[in-house]
């Protein structure tokens, strides 16, 4: 197969890369090695920068996630067993919509069959060749068996955070930063009404947990854990007592309980490679950079990715040029570093670490009463929460 952008990775990533680029009348091949059920059951994250959820609307993805997703004015910061609610409309005139990242995958992988886009799921022994070089390719084996080749004038590594493509980038020419923490997130799915109108950040000095939701009769939560913490250790009761003791407070905040139905535990880093290009090979998304979990920056940060590179693709196919592509990682760079700061901020403002003194966790709640009783502060957080403007 021939194709003007061969893709690595069916993710949201890829799948709006794919959309957007057939808007502009550029064919593009997509190649995961997951099936389409696997993808569509793997829970991830669940919030949606206001940008995000326009990127899908105003592209004609789907109008699903006006009618299905929940839109959410704030968040409450919760420390000091009371909580202190953060007004992104009063403070940015922005909100976020709590929407799965499941269903956002369902909607693109949906818009592109609609479209009659090429998606070839459920494939393996996937190899990228020739990535520097006029015609890269991307050789693997297909649902049915037949081995495959696609050769593109660009090739995209939309393929997450165990890319193959990031490695083909030689080592001298890339750097990759690194951050690790000493803790995970402990994740959950419960059959329980909500707890709270919106989410919940929690600080405590037992450590951080965070109360979503899915829908009325589904919430999602999530707690500060030791990484090498084995879910199966963890009856419901010691869950639900570990939830209850961070966020019990004077007001007598208490979550609903039920029975749990999924429980994982969840990587947690901080990670960049650049360059995010290499001869006619881009990368996007989790491919390029990884942000720990805490402000839900991860989706809408590959979506931002896309929707840059989709612009600097298509001038260098539609109008010859050449420097389009430098300009995807210049600008694509400037919001992931901020990300990465949000989600950094976020995480330490938050997290107990494993040796924190009394000394730490009172700094923390210095910190946390700085940013909600400043409007500075609580600004700087809603900007950060709901998104800063595409550049
Ligand atoms: C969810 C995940 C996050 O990391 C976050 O900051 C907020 C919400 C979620 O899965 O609902």
């Amino acid at each position: 197969t021939d194709t003007t952008v061969g893709i690595v990775g069916g993710g949201p990533a890829g799948l709006m890369l794919s959309h957007l680029l057939s808007l502009s009348g550029i064919d593009s091949v997509v190649v995961d090695n997951r099936p389409r059920s696997e993808i569509e059951h793997t829970v991830r994250a669940g919030i949606l920068e206001a940008d995000s959820v326009r990127l899908l609307l105003d592209t004609g993805v789907s109008d699903r996630v006006r009618r299905d997703g929940d839109e959410h004015d704030g968040i409450a910061l919760r420390f000091g067993g009371a909580s202190h609610r953060i007004d992104f409309q009063y403070l940015t005139g922005a909100s976020v919509w709590l929407y799965p990242q499941t269903d956002v995958f369902i909607d693109l992988a949906d818009a592109r069959a609609r479209d009659g886009g090429d998606v070839r799921f459920g494939i393996s022994g996937t190899e990228v060749v020739d990535v520097t070089g006029s015609r890269p390719g991307i050789r693997f084996t297909d649902a049915d068996g037949v081995e495959q080749e696609i050769r593109c004038s660009y090739l995209v590594g939309a393929d997450g955070s165990r890319s193959v493509c990031r490695h083909e980038v030689p080592e001298q020419q890339r750097t990759h930063y690194f951050r690790e923490y000493p803790f995970a997130w402990f994740g959950i799915l419960v059959e329980a009404p909500k707890s709270a109108p919106e989410l919940v950040y929690t600080h405590s000095s037992r450590g951080f947990a965070l109360i979503s939701q899915r829908t009325e009769s589904l919430q999602r939560m999530y707690f500060q854990c030791d990484p090498d913490t084995d879910p199966a250790d963890w009856s419901d009761a010691r869950i639900w007592d570990e939830l209850q003791a961070r966020v019990a407070g004077a007001d007598g905040f208490a979550l609903q309980e039920g029975p749990i139905t999924s429980r994982a535990v969840l990587p947690f880093r901080s990670f960049v490679a650049e360059p995010m290009r290499h001869g006619s090979m881009l990368l996007a998304g989790d491919a390029a950079h990884t942000v720990p979990p805490t402000g839900a920056k991860g989706l809408n940060l590959a979506l931002a990715d896309v929707r840059v590179l989709a612009e600097c693709l298509e001038r260098a196919v539609l109008k010859k040029d050449p420097d389009a592509l430098d300009d995807y990682g210049r600008r694509a760079l400037a919001r992931v570093w901020k990300s990465q700061h949000f989600s950094y901020w976020m995480t330490t403002m938050l997290h107990t670490l494993p040796d924190a003194s009394d000394f730490d966790v009172r700094r923390q709640v210095g910190e946390l009463e700085s940013v909600v009783a400043s409007t500075a502060g609580s600004t700087y957080l809603a900007e950060g929460y709901t998104g800063w403007p595409a550049r």
